[in-house]
């Protein structure tokens, strides 16, 4: 075969590669890009298994066409070849070789599963949030801080911060690939975890367990900010402005439609997310760009956005529609 005609046949599986690859690009959302101790250790552990798994399977492999190749039949080769068993050497060798791969994979396995199941929440030098996913949606309280907010998890960078996780509905799973875990939240059982990030950014969070029609689209973001940011945020988040009196009208719509649901003042508990701070979060409903255009579709079609979630739609008239969105964004923390 001439070397243009290899290169052709070549073309389909480098597409194919190509096409897997793409897969792997999310920097805030890789838990191939850590960005923090916790998700680097576990990423140490992947690497470990994989190295000593392709270790295995290119000896085996070698092995198996040495074999193939000098003990195939020959040219003139009558009968069954002479049998050979029992080898006190090879045994020796097959056993012990195994074991010692099981090691060198025990040992850190081991010891990083129980040194990610430490327990901080008791920690009072480190900070506390307890998660509680709802379909589709995550609810944080800063119970150090009085503070319960939604779908912006706001933390300080270079310091773990200890989780309590729950869920109020069904099984979900926490889960913020570029910082490590995952954790199940369960009802009525908490399970705890802590994650560390070391670089102020906005990473991505998913729901990593099927826990419904919208699972896919129940998303969350980790905001890591230093720690004067995050103390700006805390006492910002805790009394922000007023709404200003050119949104009054909306605020009316809002308590007329929204407040028996969502609560506003960050110290607030409500049925569907707190919206204090709503301005600013980075997303409509975790998966939307924060546009005019997009809040009034969530608002008016919140099924067509998140099949299954428990948010009514609304059928406002356009002028009430849009004081309700002057209003909402004027929900802002500074
Ligand atoms: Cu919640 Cu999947």
């Amino acid at each position: 075969m001439n070397r243009k005609k290899f290169v052709w046949r070549l073309m389909p599986l480098m597409a194919a590669l190509a096409f897997l690859l793409t897969g792997c690009g999310d920097p805030t959302l890789s838990a191939l890009d850590p960005k923090g101790p916790v998700a680097q250790e576990q990423l140490f552990l992947m690497k470990l298994s994989l190295g000593v798994m392709i270790f295995v399977f290119t000896v085996v492999m070698a092995l198996y066409i040495y074999v193939l190749i000098r003990y195939r039949k020959r040219k003139g080769q009558e009968g069954v070849p002479k049998q050979v068993e029992g080898s006190h050497v090879l045994e020796v060798v097959w056993t012990v070789i195994p074991i010692i791969l099981l090691i060198i994979i025990a040992v850190p396995t081991v010891y990083y599963t129980f040194k990610h199941s430490e327990n901080y929440t008791e920690n009072e030098n480190i900070l506390q949030v307890k998660v509680t996913a709802h379909q589709y949606w995550w609810q944080f309280e800063y119970p150090q801080h009085g503070i319960n907010t939604a779908q912006d998890l706001v933390i300080p960078v270079g310091q773990p911060v200890a989780f309590e996780v729950v869920a109020s509905d069904v099984i979900h799973s926490f889960w913020v690939p570029s910082l490590g875990g995952k954790i199940d939240t369960l009802v009525g059982q908490t399970n705890v975890t802590y994650l560390q990030a070391d670089e102020p950014a906005v990473y991505r969070g998913k729901c990593a367990e099927l826990c419904g029609a919208s699972h896919a689209l129940m998303d969350f973001k980790v905001v890591a900010m230093e720690q004067a940011d995050f103390d700006a945020w805390v006492s910002n988040i805790q009394s922000p402005p007023a709404v200003p009196d050119s949104v009054a009208q909306g605020e009316e719509v809002f308590r007329t439609n929204c407040l028996s649901c969502h609560a506003v003042g960050a110290d607030g508990m409500s049925m569907g997310p707190n919206l204090t701070g709503f301005a600013d979060r980075e997303m409509i409903a975790g998966i939307l760009e924060h546009t005019d255009e997009n809040l009034k579709n969530w608002i008016s079609d919140t099924q067509s956005i998140k099949p299954g979630n428990k948010m009514p739609s609304f059928n406002l008239s356009d002028e009430q529609m849009n004081q309700l969105v002057d209003y909402l964004n004027e929900l802002k923390l500074q």
